[in-house]
């Protein structure tokens, strides 16, 4: 069905009034790399920006709703069942860099379950999104997970622990073990463009340790609904409460999980 609900055009408008304002910003980041203060502030004002758009969007169409918001944080709705989950800007340290992979993850949770999700690359131009029972789609096309069986013949995306964050030991593991038995690994920076990479087939799983839900909220239900599976790398389904996350196609998916918890349990 390439046809939109209301609910995805809800979202999709979000994003795209938001991404205007990023993409000039991002434009900006080159100019200011110069500067003795750096862009960090400005990168955080463009992020605030967007959030404060996508909030407003989302709020006039769906008054109702609550919010969890990066910045913002929690907001409660009158409508407990809904809450809308939103990362502005994911891949921060990309845009910084003037690096041009980032993303406007918005996820829509129904009864704590990611329902629909949309996640907007505006630098390619490339809109992903779903909504439970109807696939997933980038730019009108459906899309589908990858279709290679065989984890030495996959390209993985993963997300490496950086400064201030737990768990490099056993992240080290998992990545020998990773790439002992694949074809290639990659480390892209921004989860929710991962996730849906693994979607559209062009990576066939991604791996990673501490997110936050705004992460991932969106990127689950576009890689369930393109076919794929996903799990914390423990084999348990509290991605959003854990942090922990692991999708791939079905036929990799229970082989990359074990390779993980093999390399971890080892330690
Ligand atoms: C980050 C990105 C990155 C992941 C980090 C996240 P942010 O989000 O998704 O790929 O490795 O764990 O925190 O800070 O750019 O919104
Ligand atoms: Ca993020
Ligand atoms: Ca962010």
């Amino acid at each position: 069905m390439g046809l939109r609900s209301p609910l995805i055009n809800v979202m999709i408008n979000a994003a795209r009034k938001a991404a205007r304002g990023l993409v000039r910003d991002f434009g900006e980041v080159e100019a200011l790399q110069v500067s003795i203060k750096g862009p960090a502030d400005f990168v955080s004002a463009a992020d605030r920006k967007a959030e404060e758009i996508i909030r407003e969007e989302l709020a006039a169409a769906r008054p109702k709703y609550g919010f969890l918001l990066e910045e913002a944080g929690a907001i409660d709705g009158e409508d407990t069942s809904n809450t809308w989950v939103v990362d502005p800007l994911d891949g921060t340290t990309n845009f910084l860099h003037g690096i041009p992979q980032f993303s406007i993850s918005i996820a829509l949770m129904r009864d704590s379950k990611s329902f629909a999700g949309v996640i907007y690359d505006p630098i390619a131009d490339e809109m992903f999104w779903a909504e439970n029972g109807d696939g997933a789609f980038m730019n009108g096309r459906r899309i589908r997970v990858g279709a290679r069986r065989n984890l030495e013949d996959a390209v993985v995306v993963t997300g490496i622990p950086h400064r201030g964050r737990a768990g490099k030991p056993g992240y080290l593991e998992q990545l020998a073990a990773m790439m002992e038995i694949t074809s290639g690994i990659r480390r892209f920076g921004s989860a929710a463009l991962d996730l849906a990479w693994v979607a559209a087939g062009r990576f066939d799983g991604y791996w990673e340790g501490g997110l936050r839900p705004w992460d991932m909220a969106a990127g689950i239900i576009i890689v369930q609904e393109a076919g794929g599976i996903v799990t914390e790398v423990s084999g348990g389904t509290k991605m959003l409460e854990s942090g922990s996350i692991l999708a791939a196609n079905p036929d990799m998916q229970e082989n990359m999980g074990e390779v993980l918890r093999r390399a971890k349990a080892a330690k």
